[in-house]
């Protein structure tokens, strides 16, 4: 559009905009399968609605958004079994893995091994900063292998990112097994649970095995979690805990007009609605509450697994979090085909696949539409 000369009235705009959000796939019609995005809760959008005015990157004229950080942030360090973090509320996971990364270059690392099933953020933070990867080969399971890692040690590569939750096949690498290695080299790990980080903890409250994933292995250094996923809080939103609290150091930076003189983070202005948002769905939902939620998603996780194999699609992998890869010959067409019917999922390319997120805005009948669905598209294109 041309920038206008002459302002129109609001409910043209308005309508206009709706015009375009039309456009949008929807979560309340269970039209959103790929992307991890999905409806916030109430109480997130009102905490969110209170504090969106105030910026988290001035803790002088904005005192309360600091506080409400600060304790979202005590919250999930004692989640994670920290009790002696810091940490930061950041717009997302590719923020919160370039900031962790940032800290470990400038704590002296050149090298980070990456898995090959990492996030494309921590490629790129690593792009950005110039650090150098060392790719980590996958186990035949698809988690990081524990050989390459040890490979990675013997050739002086000391920083590492794992993930709790990987964003293809839903996986936790084996971090706190890895870590207890890592840790006689005095070296260290970076977290990433962007996805998973709410989901995790409260599986072991349903009595479900999954592999640990805390602070309480030294080598844990930091860890980041999405509200904007698995939090049900509106987007932009994740925080980043970082150990020991010193690190938080690492982005504070020079700024000589603000009142405290220092700027925190790699970003300047941010609402303070989002560790509003976060506080709020915390206090919410508590323990209890989020572990029915996950009880909710996993439930959907193993009937969709349960049906789709029953219509002999293929599903390699068994997730420790709800991500689904269904295994197709052409992925591209699939995810046209299945955008037609207005069903959007993305692929999955360790497996050439679809790949269906879990999220709480999901139902059965959600996913029994989405099976009638790939059904008709397979009879289609094979
Ligand atoms: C494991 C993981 N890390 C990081 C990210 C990036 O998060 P965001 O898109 O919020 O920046 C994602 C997004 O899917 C993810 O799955």
């Amino acid at each position: 559009m041309k920038f206008p000369k002459r302002g129109v009235n609001e409910l043209s705009i308005l309508s206009e905009l709706r015009s375009k959000y039309c456009l949008d796939a929807k979560h309340d019609l269970g039209e959103v399968l790929g992307s991890m995005t999905t409806k916030p809760l109430d109480v997130a959008i009102r905490a969110f609605e209170i504090f969106w005015r105030s910026n988290l990157n001035d803790p002088y004229t904005f005192p309360g958004s600091s506080i409400i950080e600060r304790e979202v942030i005590e919250a999930l360090a004692d989640l994670y079994e920290c009790n002696d973090c810091s940490g930061l509320i950041t717009t997302g996971g590719s923020e919160s893995n370039l900031t962790a990364l940032y800290i470990i270059r400038e704590l002296g690392f050149s090298t980070v091994g990456v898995p090959k099933s990492a996030h494309f953020s921590v490629f790129k933070a690593c792009k950005l900063l110039k650090l150098n990867i060392y790719e980590l080969d996958l186990d035949k399971d698809f988690r990081v292998s524990i050989g390459s890692v040890k490979e990675a040690l013997d050739k002086g590569v000391r920083a590492f990112i794992f993930t709790a939750g990987t964003t293809e096949l839903g996986l936790i690498d084996p971090i706190d097994k890895l870590g207890r290695v890592i840790n006689e080299y005095s070296g260290l790990i970076h977290v990433d649970a962007a996805y998973a980080g709410f989901v995790i903890p409260f599986l072991k409250e349903l009595g479900l095995k999954v592999p640990k994933v805390s602070f309480s292995n030294p080598a844990v250094r930091s860890l980041c979690v999405d509200g904007h996923k698995m939090g049900l809080t509106p987007i932009p939103n994740s925080a980043l805990i970082l150990r020991p609290p010193e690190l938080i150091k690492y982005v504070e930076f020079p700024a000589r007009y603000m009142p405290l003189n220092i700027q925190r983070g790699l970003l300047g202005t941010r609402t303070a609605g989002s560790a509003a948002a976060l506080y709020a769905v915390i206090k919410y939902l508590g323990i209890e509450g989020f572990t029915e939620v996950v009880k909710y998603v996993m439930g959907l996780l193993k009937y969709l697994i349960k049906r789709l194999r029953e219509e002999d699609f293929s599903v390699p992998v068994e997730p420790d979090v709800p991500i689904v890869c269904i295994e197709v010959k052409d992925p591209d067409k699939y995810l046209k085909e299945l955008a037609k019917r207005r069903l959007f999922v993305y692929k999955c390319s360790l497996i050439k696949g679809v790949r269906v997120v879990i999220m709480p805005h999901l139902s059965r009948y959600d996913l029994d539409r989405f099976i009638e669905a790939l059904k008709n598209v397979r009879r289609e294109i094979g």
